[in-house]
Protein backbone atom coordinates (compact mmCIF):
# COMPACT_ATOMS: atom_id res chain seq x y z
CA UNK A 1 0.00 0.00 0.00
CA UNK A 2 2.78 2.30 0.49
CA UNK A 3 4.18 1.46 -2.65
CA UNK A 4 1.04 2.42 -4.12
CA UNK A 5 0.92 5.85 -2.12
CA UNK A 6 4.50 6.45 -3.36
CA UNK A 7 3.25 5.77 -6.64
CA UNK A 8 0.68 8.60 -6.34
CA UNK A 9 3.12 11.12 -4.88
CA UNK A 10 5.55 10.23 -7.83
CA UNK A 11 2.74 10.91 -10.72
CA UNK A 12 1.03 13.48 -9.16
CA UNK A 13 4.66 15.48 -8.45
CA UNK A 14 5.61 14.90 -12.31
CA UNK A 15 2.35 16.46 -13.79
CA UNK A 16 3.29 19.25 -11.15
CA UNK A 17 6.11 20.03 -13.12
CA UNK A 18 5.78 19.22 -16.27
CA UNK A 19 6.58 22.09 -18.95
CA UNK A 20 4.19 21.94 -21.32
CA UNK A 21 1.06 19.88 -23.08
CA UNK A 22 3.72 17.71 -24.73
CA UNK A 23 5.46 16.88 -21.80
CA UNK A 24 1.53 16.24 -19.86
CA UNK A 25 0.83 13.53 -22.96
CA UNK A 26 4.02 11.62 -22.23
CA UNK A 27 2.99 11.25 -18.78
CA UNK A 28 -0.17 10.13 -19.20
CA UNK A 29 0.66 7.76 -21.71
CA UNK A 30 3.38 5.84 -18.99
CA UNK A 31 0.40 6.20 -16.04
CA UNK A 32 -2.62 5.73 -17.68
CA UNK A 33 -1.89 4.16 -21.36
CA UNK A 34 -2.59 0.85 -22.43
CA UNK A 35 1.42 -0.18 -20.98
CA UNK A 36 0.83 2.37 -18.66
CA UNK A 37 2.33 1.81 -15.11
CA UNK A 38 -1.49 2.08 -13.28
CA UNK A 39 -3.05 0.57 -16.05
CA UNK A 40 -0.52 -2.68 -15.38
CA UNK A 41 -0.80 -2.82 -11.62
CA UNK A 42 -4.72 -3.08 -12.12
CA UNK A 43 -3.78 -6.12 -14.48
CA UNK A 44 -2.36 -7.90 -11.57
CA UNK A 45 -5.04 -7.27 -9.49
CA UNK A 46 -7.02 -10.67 -10.40
CA UNK A 47 -3.88 -12.65 -9.30
CA UNK A 48 -4.61 -10.92 -5.22
CA UNK A 49 -6.27 -12.42 -2.45
CA UNK A 50 -9.75 -11.21 -2.33
CA UNK A 51 -9.20 -9.39 0.82
CA UNK A 52 -6.09 -7.28 -0.72
CA UNK A 53 -7.58 -6.98 -4.39
CA UNK A 54 -10.52 -4.98 -2.47
CA UNK A 55 -8.46 -2.35 -1.10
CA UNK A 56 -5.95 -1.81 -3.72
CA UNK A 57 -8.59 -1.69 -6.20
CA UNK A 58 -9.96 0.98 -4.42
CA UNK A 59 -6.69 2.71 -4.22
CA UNK A 60 -5.60 2.07 -7.76
CA UNK A 61 -8.83 3.94 -8.78
CA UNK A 62 -8.33 6.71 -6.83
CA UNK A 63 -4.85 7.90 -8.13
CA UNK A 64 -6.15 7.39 -11.71
CA UNK A 65 -9.19 9.67 -11.15
CA UNK A 66 -6.56 12.10 -9.38
CA UNK A 67 -4.09 11.67 -11.58
CA UNK A 68 -6.08 12.00 -14.77
CA UNK A 69 -8.16 15.03 -13.52
CA UNK A 70 -5.06 16.83 -12.63
CA UNK A 71 -3.42 16.25 -16.28
CA UNK A 72 -6.71 17.50 -17.59
CA UNK A 73 -6.53 20.72 -15.36
CA UNK A 74 -2.99 21.13 -15.98
CA UNK A 75 -3.42 20.83 -19.63
CA UNK A 76 -5.80 23.37 -19.89
CA UNK A 77 -3.82 25.91 -17.98
CA UNK A 78 -0.79 25.63 -20.54
CA UNK A 79 -3.25 25.58 -23.58
CA UNK A 80 -3.97 28.75 -22.08
CA UNK A 81 -0.92 30.06 -21.28
CA UNK A 82 0.40 29.14 -24.71
CA UNK A 83 -2.03 30.85 -26.34
CA UNK A 84 -1.01 34.32 -24.59
CA UNK A 85 2.54 33.75 -25.09
CA UNK A 86 1.22 33.88 -29.04
CA UNK A 87 -1.03 36.90 -28.58
CA UNK A 88 1.99 38.65 -26.84
CA UNK A 89 4.09 38.53 -29.98
CA UNK A 90 1.71 38.33 -32.57
CA UNK A 91 0.39 41.80 -34.05
CA UNK A 92 -2.29 42.43 -36.21
CA UNK A 93 -1.96 46.41 -37.69
CA UNK A 94 -5.31 46.76 -38.80
CA UNK A 95 -5.04 50.43 -40.05
CA UNK A 96 -2.73 49.14 -42.83
CA UNK A 97 -4.39 50.27 -45.69
CA UNK A 98 -5.48 46.85 -48.39
CA UNK A 99 -2.65 45.80 -50.94
CA UNK A 100 -4.60 46.29 -53.93
CA UNK A 101 -5.17 43.26 -55.73
CA UNK A 102 -4.19 43.05 -59.14
CA UNK A 103 -6.98 42.45 -61.28
CA UNK A 104 -7.58 40.38 -64.68
CA UNK A 105 -7.29 42.34 -68.08
CA UNK A 106 -8.77 41.82 -71.03
CA UNK A 107 -6.86 40.89 -73.99
CA UNK A 108 -6.75 43.76 -77.12
CA UNK A 109 -8.16 41.19 -79.15
CA UNK A 110 -11.36 40.36 -76.96
CA UNK A 111 -11.58 44.11 -76.20
CA UNK A 112 -11.58 44.69 -80.45
CA UNK A 113 -13.78 42.04 -80.91
CA UNK A 114 -16.51 43.43 -78.09
CA UNK A 115 -16.14 46.86 -79.54
CA UNK A 116 -16.89 45.59 -83.15
CA UNK A 117 -19.74 43.40 -82.23
CA UNK A 118 -20.99 46.21 -80.12
CA UNK A 119 -21.34 48.76 -83.21
CA UNK A 120 -22.63 46.16 -85.51
CA UNK A 121 -24.96 44.76 -82.73
CA UNK A 122 -26.39 48.40 -82.92
CA UNK A 123 -26.98 48.26 -86.75
CA UNK A 124 -29.06 45.58 -86.54
CA UNK A 125 -26.67 41.95 -86.45
CA UNK A 126 -26.26 39.69 -84.79
CA UNK A 127 -23.32 36.70 -84.45
CA UNK A 128 -23.01 33.61 -85.71
CA UNK A 129 -20.07 30.99 -85.48
CA UNK A 130 -18.87 28.24 -87.05
CA UNK A 131 -15.89 25.72 -86.40
CA UNK A 132 -12.30 26.27 -86.86
CA UNK A 133 -11.57 22.59 -88.86
CA UNK A 134 -13.26 23.36 -92.36
CA UNK A 135 -14.15 21.04 -95.16
CA UNK A 136 -12.91 22.01 -98.70
CA UNK A 137 -16.64 22.88 -99.77
CA UNK A 138 -17.32 25.53 -96.96
CA UNK A 139 -14.23 27.10 -97.33
CA UNK A 140 -13.70 27.52 -101.07
CA UNK A 141 -15.92 25.62 -103.33
CA UNK A 142 -19.50 27.11 -102.09
CA UNK A 143 -18.07 30.62 -102.26
CA UNK A 144 -17.08 30.36 -105.75
CA UNK A 145 -13.60 29.89 -105.35
CA UNK A 146 -13.16 26.49 -107.62
CA UNK A 147 -10.49 23.64 -107.14
CA UNK A 148 -7.71 25.13 -109.65
CA UNK A 149 -8.73 29.02 -108.39
CA UNK A 150 -5.59 31.21 -107.82
CA UNK A 151 -7.68 32.24 -104.31
CA UNK A 152 -6.44 29.26 -103.14
CA UNK A 153 -2.80 29.24 -103.43
CA UNK A 154 -3.14 33.37 -102.40
CA UNK A 155 -4.50 31.58 -99.09
CA UNK A 156 -1.44 29.83 -97.66
CA UNK A 157 -3.85 27.02 -96.45
CA UNK A 158 -3.46 24.50 -93.94
CA UNK A 159 -4.43 21.11 -94.73
CA UNK A 160 -5.31 18.07 -93.10
CA UNK A 161 -6.16 14.67 -94.01
CA UNK A 162 -9.61 14.07 -95.01
CA UNK A 163 -12.66 12.33 -92.77
CA UNK A 164 -11.59 9.33 -94.41
CA UNK A 165 -7.43 9.71 -93.54
CA UNK A 166 -6.41 10.00 -97.08
CA UNK A 167 -5.71 12.70 -99.47
CA UNK A 168 -8.09 12.96 -101.28
CA UNK A 169 -9.07 16.15 -102.27
CA UNK A 170 -12.29 16.52 -102.12
CA UNK A 171 -12.55 14.90 -98.81
CA UNK A 172 -9.79 17.32 -97.26
CA UNK A 173 -10.01 19.56 -94.28
CA UNK A 174 -8.52 22.75 -93.56
CA UNK A 175 -8.09 25.55 -90.89
CA UNK A 176 -10.27 27.76 -91.80
CA UNK A 177 -8.42 30.76 -94.05
CA UNK A 178 -10.84 33.06 -93.38
CA UNK A 179 -14.73 33.54 -91.38
CA UNK A 180 -16.55 33.73 -94.73
CA UNK A 181 -17.35 30.48 -94.68
CA UNK A 182 -20.03 30.99 -92.01
CA UNK A 183 -21.70 32.44 -94.95
CA UNK A 184 -22.31 29.17 -96.42
CA UNK A 185 -23.15 27.74 -93.01
CA UNK A 186 -25.66 30.40 -92.26
CA UNK A 187 -27.29 30.43 -95.62
CA UNK A 188 -27.33 26.92 -95.98
CA UNK A 189 -29.43 26.72 -92.37
CA UNK A 190 -31.41 29.52 -92.68
CA UNK A 191 -33.77 31.61 -94.28
CA UNK A 192 -33.62 35.62 -95.25
CA UNK A 193 -33.41 37.72 -94.14
CA UNK A 194 -30.42 37.50 -92.73
CA UNK A 195 -27.96 39.70 -90.74
CA UNK A 196 -24.72 37.98 -88.78
CA UNK A 197 -21.54 38.78 -87.87
CA UNK A 198 -18.78 36.35 -87.37
CA UNK A 199 -15.90 36.66 -85.10
CA UNK A 200 -13.53 34.41 -85.05
CA UNK A 201 -10.06 32.56 -85.23
CA UNK A 202 -8.57 31.91 -89.06
CA UNK A 203 -5.66 30.58 -90.00
CA UNK A 204 -2.92 31.02 -92.64
CA UNK A 205 0.72 29.86 -93.06
CA UNK A 206 2.01 33.17 -93.13
CA UNK A 207 4.94 34.72 -90.43
CA UNK A 208 6.13 38.26 -90.17
CA UNK A 209 5.59 41.73 -88.09
CA UNK A 210 2.07 41.69 -89.68
CA UNK A 211 1.18 38.54 -90.18
CA UNK A 212 0.35 35.50 -87.72
CA UNK A 213 -0.73 32.05 -88.38
CA UNK A 214 -3.36 32.21 -86.38
CA UNK A 215 -5.45 35.67 -86.90
CA UNK A 216 -9.09 36.56 -86.41
CA UNK A 217 -11.75 38.03 -88.28
CA UNK A 218 -15.20 39.50 -88.41
CA UNK A 219 -17.43 38.69 -91.24
CA UNK A 220 -20.42 40.24 -91.79
CA UNK A 221 -23.60 39.25 -93.91
CA UNK A 222 -26.25 41.00 -94.76
CA UNK A 223 -29.38 39.43 -97.12
CA UNK A 224 -32.57 40.87 -98.13
CA UNK A 225 -34.99 41.42 -100.84
CA UNK A 226 -33.77 45.13 -101.21
CA UNK A 227 -30.33 45.29 -99.87
CA UNK A 228 -28.63 47.11 -102.12
CA UNK A 229 -24.88 49.00 -102.16
CA UNK A 230 -25.91 52.04 -100.84
CA UNK A 231 -26.46 49.65 -97.40
CA UNK A 232 -23.15 48.57 -97.68
CA UNK A 233 -21.52 51.70 -97.95
CA UNK A 234 -23.38 53.46 -94.97
CA UNK A 235 -22.66 50.10 -92.47
CA UNK A 236 -19.00 50.15 -93.25
CA UNK A 237 -18.75 54.20 -93.20
CA UNK A 238 -20.76 54.25 -90.05
CA UNK A 239 -18.48 51.39 -88.52
CA UNK A 240 -15.34 52.62 -89.69
CA UNK A 241 -16.41 56.62 -88.15
CA UNK A 242 -17.77 54.78 -84.76
CA UNK A 243 -14.48 52.36 -84.27
CA UNK A 244 -12.31 54.50 -84.56
CA UNK A 245 -13.90 57.49 -82.78
CA UNK A 246 -13.74 60.10 -85.81
CA UNK A 247 -17.11 60.92 -86.78
CA UNK A 248 -15.93 62.49 -90.41
CA UNK A 249 -13.35 59.83 -90.59
CA UNK A 250 -12.96 59.90 -94.90
CA UNK A 251 -13.65 56.19 -95.96
CA UNK A 252 -12.80 55.16 -99.46
CA UNK A 253 -14.20 52.40 -101.71
CA UNK A 254 -12.13 51.11 -104.45
CA UNK A 255 -13.02 48.74 -107.03
CA UNK A 256 -11.53 45.42 -105.82
CA UNK A 257 -11.94 41.44 -106.72
CA UNK A 258 -13.14 38.47 -104.67
CA UNK A 259 -14.51 35.61 -106.00
CA UNK A 260 -17.40 35.54 -103.68
CA UNK A 261 -18.73 38.90 -104.51
CA UNK A 262 -19.72 41.22 -107.53
CA UNK A 263 -18.83 43.97 -107.33
CA UNK A 264 -16.66 43.56 -104.92
CA UNK A 265 -14.21 46.75 -102.82
CA UNK A 266 -11.43 47.29 -100.29
CA UNK A 267 -12.06 50.40 -98.24
CA UNK A 268 -9.64 52.73 -97.24
CA UNK A 269 -9.70 55.56 -93.98
CA UNK A 270 -7.93 58.41 -94.13
CA UNK A 271 -4.74 58.73 -92.65
CA UNK A 272 -1.34 61.33 -92.18
CA UNK A 273 1.88 59.70 -92.01
CA UNK A 274 4.20 62.61 -91.96
CA UNK A 275 7.57 62.98 -90.13
CA UNK A 276 7.22 59.24 -88.60
CA UNK A 277 4.16 60.00 -86.98
CA UNK A 278 1.11 58.21 -88.26
CA UNK A 279 -2.77 59.35 -87.32
CA UNK A 280 -6.12 58.35 -88.35
CA UNK A 281 -8.50 60.81 -89.92
CA UNK A 282 -8.08 63.72 -92.40
CA UNK A 283 -4.87 64.03 -94.00
CA UNK A 284 -3.20 63.05 -97.72
CA UNK A 285 -2.82 59.68 -97.50
CA UNK A 286 -4.91 56.06 -97.24
CA UNK A 287 -4.83 53.04 -95.23
CA UNK A 288 -6.84 49.67 -96.39
CA UNK A 289 -8.76 48.24 -93.96
CA UNK A 290 -11.23 45.61 -95.21
CA UNK A 291 -12.56 43.86 -97.75
CA UNK A 292 -16.01 43.78 -98.91
CA UNK A 293 -18.82 43.25 -102.26
CA UNK A 294 -21.89 42.17 -102.69
CA UNK A 295 -22.66 38.44 -102.51
CA UNK A 296 -22.37 36.98 -105.75
CA UNK A 297 -25.63 35.37 -107.25
CA UNK A 298 -23.10 31.97 -107.65
CA UNK A 299 -22.66 31.78 -103.83
CA UNK A 300 -26.25 32.65 -103.46
CA UNK A 301 -27.40 29.82 -105.87
CA UNK A 302 -25.06 27.45 -104.19
CA UNK A 303 -26.89 27.65 -100.86
CA UNK A 304 -30.60 27.36 -102.42
CA UNK A 305 -31.18 30.91 -102.06
CA UNK A 306 -33.03 32.29 -104.83
CA UNK A 307 -30.89 35.23 -106.37
CA UNK A 308 -33.70 36.61 -108.13
CA UNK A 309 -35.47 37.39 -104.93
CA UNK A 310 -32.38 38.65 -102.56
CA UNK A 311 -29.49 40.34 -102.83
CA UNK A 312 -27.25 41.54 -100.02
CA UNK A 313 -23.59 41.97 -98.68
CA UNK A 314 -20.68 40.72 -96.93
CA UNK A 315 -17.65 42.04 -95.42
CA UNK A 316 -14.28 41.00 -94.01
CA UNK A 317 -12.19 43.14 -91.19
CA UNK A 318 -8.96 41.80 -89.89
CA UNK A 319 -8.91 42.08 -86.17
CA UNK A 320 -5.27 42.27 -85.55
CA UNK A 321 -4.60 44.95 -87.96
CA UNK A 322 -7.42 47.24 -86.33
CA UNK A 323 -6.54 46.48 -82.64
CA UNK A 324 -3.10 47.73 -84.08
CA UNK A 325 -4.32 50.94 -85.65
CA UNK A 326 -6.70 51.88 -82.64
CA UNK A 327 -4.58 51.09 -79.87
CA UNK A 328 -1.01 51.94 -81.68
CA UNK A 329 0.82 48.09 -80.92
CA UNK A 330 3.38 48.25 -83.61
CA UNK A 331 4.24 44.57 -83.91
CA UNK A 332 1.29 41.87 -84.71
CA UNK A 333 3.58 38.99 -83.05
CA UNK A 334 3.35 40.54 -79.59
CA UNK A 335 -0.42 39.44 -79.16
CA UNK A 336 0.06 35.85 -79.05
CA UNK A 337 3.41 35.98 -76.74
CA UNK A 338 1.80 35.97 -73.34
CA UNK A 339 4.25 38.42 -72.01
CA UNK A 340 2.18 39.79 -68.39
CA UNK A 341 3.97 43.01 -68.68
CA UNK A 342 3.01 43.76 -72.50
CA UNK A 343 -0.76 42.78 -71.38
CA UNK A 344 -0.28 44.95 -68.34
CA UNK A 345 0.44 47.45 -70.47
CA UNK A 346 -1.83 47.41 -73.92
CA UNK A 347 -4.88 45.45 -71.91
CA UNK A 348 -8.37 46.55 -70.31
CA UNK A 349 -10.27 46.43 -67.55
CA UNK A 350 -12.83 43.37 -67.63
CA UNK A 351 -15.54 45.72 -66.32
CA UNK A 352 -15.40 47.98 -68.70
CA UNK A 353 -17.74 46.81 -70.87
CA UNK A 354 -18.04 48.33 -74.07
CA UNK A 355 -21.48 49.88 -75.77
CA UNK A 356 -22.27 52.16 -78.46
CA UNK A 357 -23.92 54.12 -75.24
CA UNK A 358 -21.04 53.61 -72.49
CA UNK A 359 -18.60 54.43 -75.00
CA UNK A 360 -15.75 51.89 -77.13
N1 LIG B 1 -12.84 36.59 -96.86
C1 LIG B 1 -12.08 37.70 -97.37
C2 LIG B 1 -10.62 37.53 -96.94
O1 LIG B 1 -10.36 36.89 -95.96
C3 LIG B 1 -12.61 39.02 -96.89
C4 LIG B 1 -13.98 39.33 -97.45
C5 LIG B 1 -15.10 38.91 -96.77
C6 LIG B 1 -14.11 40.03 -98.60
C7 LIG B 1 -16.35 39.17 -97.28
C8 LIG B 1 -15.37 40.30 -99.14
C9 LIG B 1 -16.47 39.89 -98.45
O2 LIG B 1 -9.71 38.06 -97.54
Amino acid sequence: MSELDNLRSELMAAVDSAAGLDDLEKIRVSALGKKGRITELMKGLGAMDPDVRKQAGQILNAIKGEVAEAIEAKKQGSANSELDARLATETLDVSLPVRPAREGLVHPISQTIDEVVAILGELGLSVAEGPDIEDDWHNFTALNIPPDHPARQEHDTFYLPGRGGDENEDDRLVLRTHTSPVQIRTMMNSEPPIRIIVPGRTYRCDYDATHSPMFHQVEGLVIDENTHMGHLKGCIIDFCRAFFGVDDLPVRFRPSYFPFTEPSAEVDIGCTREGGEFRIGHGDDWLEILGCGMVNTKVLENCNIDSSRYQGFAFGIGIERMAMLKYGIPDLRTFYESDLRWLRHYGFSALRVPSMVGGL
